[in-house]
């Protein structure tokens, strides 16, 4: 079965077209190697619309969502909130390894409060909204991605 991604990312001066959705883009391209981008949006920060476009995705059963921006400590920041609305699980190990190498690059990274978990068949990874840190935390995750959404599938054979 091919994997398939989605990229979610939450701007509002992206939304209003005011910015260009530069980190959505790196996903969309380091991500590639994983699987077949499939689908691409650009929000607003409003937790609710955040909410509804993880949901959509989770029911076509998209292998993995990974979000960008909204995950600090402002007033408009609501992607963690949107995301644990939707997960019935989480998976910590893989957000802690993603702030533990941002902090190793920036003591911000401790303001990122992303989160990682399963909803259904579906992996969501948050990403910080930063282009930077787009590009630090692909190489952080890529190359567990592949054996996760495996797993995910319900294929476990260890060869
Ligand atoms: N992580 C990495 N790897 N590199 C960065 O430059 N920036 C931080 C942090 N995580 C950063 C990072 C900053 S400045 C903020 S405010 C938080 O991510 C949250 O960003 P967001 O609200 O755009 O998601």
């Amino acid at each position: 079965m091919a994997r398939t991604i989605a990229v979610l990312t939450a701007s509002d001066a992206g939304a209003r077209g005011e910015r260009e959705d530069t980190s959505g883009q790196i996903l969309r391209e380091g991500l590639a190697k994983v699987g077949e981008v499939v689908a691409s949006r650009l929000e607003p920060d409003e937790v609710d619309r955040l909410e509804a476009v993880l949901r959509e995705w989770v029911a076509q059963g998209i292998s993995l969502i990974a979000t960008t921006g909204g995950t600090g400590i402002g007033p408009r920041d609501v992607m963690p909130e949107a995301t644990r609305r939707v997960i019935e699980r989480e998976v910590p190990g893989i957000a802690e390894e993603m702030r533990r190498v941002s902090t190793a690059i920036t003591p911000f990274g401790m303001l990122s409060r992303g989160v990682v978990g399963v909803a259904g068949r579906t992996l969501i990874i948050n990403f910080p909204g930063a282009p930077k840190a787009c590009r630090e935390l692909l190489p952080v995750v890529v190359p567990i991605l592949p054996h996760a959404l495996d797993l995910l599938a319900g294929r476990t054979r260890h060869d």
